[in-house]
C-alpha cells in the first residue's frame, strides 16, 4: 500500500514538473478567457470567403493579434508580415496557425480527388499529397484542410469531385495515403503539415444531392459505408477532424456530442483538433436548435467543436458563457490544448517564422519535379471507357485532326474546383497537349462547336463541314470547373449546353469521334454520345491535363484508370452503387416483378471498378489456401493475371467478397483488396491477397460485430462485375469488439 502510495505521490510530482516547464500547460495557465476565446477563433479573409460572413466590418472581432489560426492567407512574406504583427503585438506573443484549403495540390494542381481515385494508387496519392504539402508549406501555411473523406453515391452532389467516390475501402486506403502524404517525414521537417479529416460524416449522403442538405440513414450504413475512412485517417493520425455542414437525422454535425465526443473523441481516442466548418457555428441557428449565437456556442463547444471557423462566435460569447457556467473550463482548456499543441508540433513555439521562408517559397514552387508528378497523376488516373475496333490509340502521323469543344482551350477547367492558389496559364490544355504531341506534318484544326455554358447551337455547323475533312474527331465535352465543387450540384447529369448537339451532329458525319470528358462527376451521357468510337474519362487532371490526355491518346502511356464510382444510365437510377443488397426479387430479366424499371435497365452504364486499357488481361481462377477456416484464420487468395496483348500494361486486379447468408443482408460485394500489377506483353504474374476476421465481419442485427459461420463467395478481377470466382467456409462464429482496424491490411504499418 505504501509502496503505491509513493508511487503515486511521484507520478503526481513528475506530472506537475512536467507542467511547469511545458510551454502549452505554462501558456494555458497564464491566458486570460478572453484569449482562449481567441485561440479558438478562426478569421477567414474577404479574398478566400467560400459562404456567407455576418457582415465584413466584424472580420476584425477580436483583433487578430489574439486569434488562433487564420484561413486564406498564403505566401512566404505576407505570412511572416501577419505572424510577426501577432506574435510582436500580443500580450503572450502565441504564434498564428496559417490554415487553407490545399486539396488536390497547391500552385502545382494534381488530379482533383476524384480522378486520382481512378488510378487506385495509395503510393502516388501520398506522394502528390506530399508535393501539395511541400509546396503549400513553402508558402507559409501549417494546416489543409484536407483529405476529403466523404463517401458518396449520388452523382448530383458537387462535392463528389473533391472525395475518393462510393466505396469505404478505397476510400479508406486513400484516406490514409493522404494524411500520410500531408505529413512526410513529420516535423520538424517544415513540410509537415497538419491535416483534416472532412466532414465528419455523411455530407455525402445530403438528400437530393443538393449541397448542405440533411443526411438521414441508418446506424448500419453509417457504420459500415460512411465511417471507416474518417476511421482510417484518424488511425493514420490525421491532425484534425471537421464536421460536415449537414444536419444526421436531425442532428446538426456541429452539435452532434455522440459521434463528436462519444464516438471520434471517447471509441476512437481522437486527441487533435475539431474545427468547425466555414460558418458552421452560426448555422446552428439556420438549422433550428440554437436560438442565438450565444446558445450555438454554447452548443458547439459542449458537442466538441473547439475552433470556430469565420463565425466569431466563440469570440463575441464564451467568456460570458464560462463565467455564467453554461460551458465548463475544463472544455475550453481541453480544447486550447489542441491547438496549442499543434503549434508546438509545428515548432512555431521556438521559431514563429520557420514556415514563412521566400527563399525555399521561390525554390519549391511549381518545380519540374512537381511538374512530372502532375502528369503521371494525370496519366495514371485517366479512365478508357470504350475503344470500338481499337481506334485508340491515335498514330500520331494523321493527317487531319479535328479537335472540338470549348473545354479543349479551357485552361481553367484543367484545374477543377479547389484550385484556390493554382494559376490557369500554368496549365496545358488539353488542345495544347494534342498539338505538341502530334508529327509536325498532321494538321490539327481546332473549332469550339458548343460550350458547357451555352444553349447556342450556332457553331456546330462548322464543326461539322471541318469535320468532314478530317481523318478523326476529338470532342472534349464535358463540365466547367466550377459545375462540381461545394454548391455546385446538378440535378441533370448530361452534358451540359449545346454539347450533346454537337456531337450528335458529329457522329452523323461517320467520322471517328473520340470523346474526352473533362468533368467532376459521373455524367449521364444520351445514348448518341454513347455512340462515339472512343471515350476517355478525363476529369480534371490539373496543371498537365492536356500532357497527360495526350500521352493516353496517342499511346506513349497505355490507360489503367479504373472508376472509384458508378456511371448511371439516367439521373433516375441514382442512387447507384456496386455494393446494393440483392433485394428479395433480383433483376434477372426473367419475371416482371422484379427490382427493375419499366423504362431503363437496371445496370449502371459504366461500373464501379471497370476501365479498359489497350491491351487485354486474364485472369486464372484463383486459388486459396484453404476452403475452410476458423474465424480467427486468415485466408490466402492467389490469382496469375496474364497480359495478353501486344503492349505492355497496369491492371488494378480487384478482390471483392460477398458473404452468402447470414444473420442479415448483405451488400452483393464488398471491394476487400486491390494491388496494380505492370505487365509486358505475355507476361504473367500471380498476385496475393490475404483476407481476415474483419473481412468476413459484419453488424449483426444489435449492431454489434460477429463473424458469422457459412460460406463467402470472392471475385477476383479487373472490375466490380467480375464473375471470376470461388468460394470457401468460415466454420464457426465469433463476437469481435470492433468492426476495424480501418486502414486496409495493405498499408498497415
Ligand atoms: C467550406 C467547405 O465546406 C470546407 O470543406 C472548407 O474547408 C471550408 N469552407 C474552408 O474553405
Amino acid at each position: 500500500m505504501a509502496i503505491r502510495l509513493v508511487a503515486l505521490l511521484l507520478v503526481c510530482l513528475a506530472l506537475s514538473a512536467s507542467a511547469q516547464t511545458d510551454p502549452v500547460e505554462l501558456l494555458l495557465a497564464q491566458m486570460t478567457l478572453e484569449e482562449k476565446a481567441g485561440q479558438l477563433t478562426q478569421l477567414g479573409t474577404v479574398d478566400t470567403v467560400t459562404g456567407p460572413v455576418i457582415d465584413q466590418g466584424s472580420l476584425t472581432h477580436p483583433p487578430m493579434q489574439t486569434v488562433g489560426s487564420v484561413l486564406g492567407i498564403y505566401g512566404a512574406e505576407r505570412t511572416r508580415q501577419l505572424q510577426q504583427s501577432v506574435v510582436e503585438g500580443s500580450r503572450l506573443h502565441i504564434p498564428l496557425l496559417f490554415a487553407f484549403d490545399v486539396i488536390h495540390g497547391f500552385r502545382t494542381l494534381f488530379p482533383v480527388p476524384l480522378a486520382e481515385a481512378a488510378a487506385w494508387d495509395p503510393d502516388l496519392s501520398q506522394r502528390t499529397a506530399h508535393a501539395a504539402a511541400m509546396e503549400a508549406s513553402a508558402s507559409g501555411l501549417h494546416w489543409t484542410f484536407a483529405p476529403m473523406l466523404d463517401i458518396t453515391r449520388d452523382p448530383r452532389w458537387g462535392r463528389v469531385v473533391e472525395g475518393a467516390g462510393e466505396d469505404p475501402f478505397l476510400g479508406s486506403a486513400l484516406a490514409v495515403a493522404r494524411v500520410r502524404g500531408t505529413h512526410g517525414d513529420g516535423p520538424p521537417n517544415t513540410s509537415f503539415m497538419l491535416s483534416t479529416a472532412k466532414h465528419f460524416v455523411a455530407y455525402g449522403a445530403a438528400e437530393g444531392g443538393r449541397d448542405y442538405n440533411s443526411a438521414d440513414l441508418s446506424q448500419r450504413t453509417l457504420q459500415e459505408v460512411y465511417l471507416p475512412p474518417f476511421q482510417a485517417a484518424v488511425e493514420a493520425g490525421a491532425d484534425a477532424v471537421m464536421p460536415g455542414f449537414e444536419e444526421l437525422a436531425g442532428v446538426p454535425m456541429h452539435s452532434n456530442a455522440p459521434l463528436l465526443k462519444g464516438l471520434l473523441r471517447g471509441q476512437w481516442r481522437f486527441t487533435g483538433i475539431i474545427v468547425s466548418d466555414w460558418m458552421g457555428v452560426h448555422e446552428l441557428i439556420p438549422h433550428g436548435v440554437a436560438a442565438s449565437p450565444a446558445d450555438a456556442t454554447r452548443k458547439a463547444l459542449n458537442a466538441g467543436v473547439e475552433i470556430d471557423m469565420v463565425s466569431q462566435s466563440y469570440s463575441r460569447n464564451l467568456p460570458d458563457l464560462v463565467r455564467n457556467g453554461q460551458v465548463s473550463l475544463t472544455t475550453v482548456d481541453e480544447a486550447v490544448r489542441h491547438i496549442l499543441r499543434a503549434k508546438q508540433r509545428l515548432g512555431l513555439f521556438e521559431n514563429p517564422y520557420r514556415y514563412s521562408d521566400p527563399a525555399r517559397e521561390r525554390a519549391q514552387t511549381l518545380t519540374p519535379q512537381t511538374r512530372a508528378l502532375a502528369r503521371e497523376a494525370a496519366q495514371k488516373s485517366i479512365v478508357l471507357l470504350k475503344n470500338s475496333g481499337a481506334l485508340l490509340p491515335l498514330p500520331k502521323d494523321l493527317h487531319t485532326l479535328l479537335v472540338v469543344g470549348s473545354l479543349a482551350t479551357d485552361a481553367q477547367a484543367t484545374l477543377g474546383a479547389w484550385a484556390l492558389a493554382g494559376n490557369a496559364n500554368d496549365s496545358v490544355t488539353i488542345l495544347e497537349g494534342i498539338q505538341r504531341t502530334v508529327s509536325p506534318a498532321t494538321q490539327v484544326t481546332y473549332i469550339p462547336g458548343a460550350s458547357p455554358t451555352s444553349l447556342d447551337t450556332q457553331g456546330i455547323a462548322a464543326a461539322q463541314q471541318a469535320a468532314q475533312k478530317a481523318d478523326v474527331v476529338v470532342a472534349v465535352l464535358g463540365e466547367t470547373a466550377d459545375m462540381s465543387g461545394e454548391a455546385a450540384s446538378r440535378a441533370d447529369l448530361g452534358l451540359p449546353g449545346a454539347q450533346d448537339a454537337l456531337v450528335q451532329t458529329l457522329l452523323e458525319t461517320g467520322k471517328p469521334v473520340v470523346i474526352i470528358l473533362m468533368n467532376g462527376r459521373p455524367l449521364s451521357l444520351s445514348n448518341s454520345a454513347q455512340q462515339a468510337t472512343a471515350i476517355l474519362e478525363s476529369w480534371f487532371l490539373g496543371s498537365e491535363m492536356g500532357q497527360g490526355v495526350a500521352d493516353v491518346l496517342f499511346g506513349d502511356v497505355n490507360p489503367s484508370g479504373k472508376l472509384p464510382i458508378t456511371f448511371a444510365r439516367s439521373v433516375g437510377q441514382v442512387p447507384i452503387y456496386y455494393g446494393y443488397r440483392n433485394s428479395g426479387r433480383p433483376a434477372t430479366g426473367q419475371n416482371p416483378y422484379e427490382s427493375t424499371y419499366l423504362d431503363l435497365p437496371s445496370t449502371p452504364a459504366y461500373a464501379f471498378g471497370f476501365g479498359l486499357s489497350y491491351t487485354t488481361f486474364a485472369y486464372s481462377a484463383p486459388q486459396l489456401s484453404t476452403e475452410r477456416l476458423a474465424s480467427t484464420q486468415s485466408l490466402n487468395v492467389r490469382v496469375t493475371v496474364t497480359n495478353t496483348g501486344q503492349r505492355a500494361g497496369d491492371e488494378i486486379v480487384q478482390l471483392y467478397l460477398r458473404d452468402d447468408v447470414a444473420s442479415v443482408a448483405r451488400p452483393v460485394r464488398r471491394l476487400r483488396g486491390f494491388r496494380k500489377v505492370h505487365l509486358a506483353p505475355g507476361e504473367a504474374r500471380i498476385v496475393e491477397f490475404t483476407l481476415g476476421p474483419e473481412d468476413f465481419a459484419l453488424l449483426d442485427d444489435d449492431l454489434l460485430p460477429v463473424v458469422e459461420a457459412g460460406t463467402f463467395t470472392l471475385f477476383v478481377g479487373g472490375s466490380s462485375t467480375t464473375d471470376n470466382q470461388a468460394t470457401f467456409e468460415v466454420t464457426d462464429s465469433r463476437r469481435l469488439h470492433a468492426l476495424g482496424p480501418a486502414i486496409p491490411r495493405q498499408l498497415r504499418r
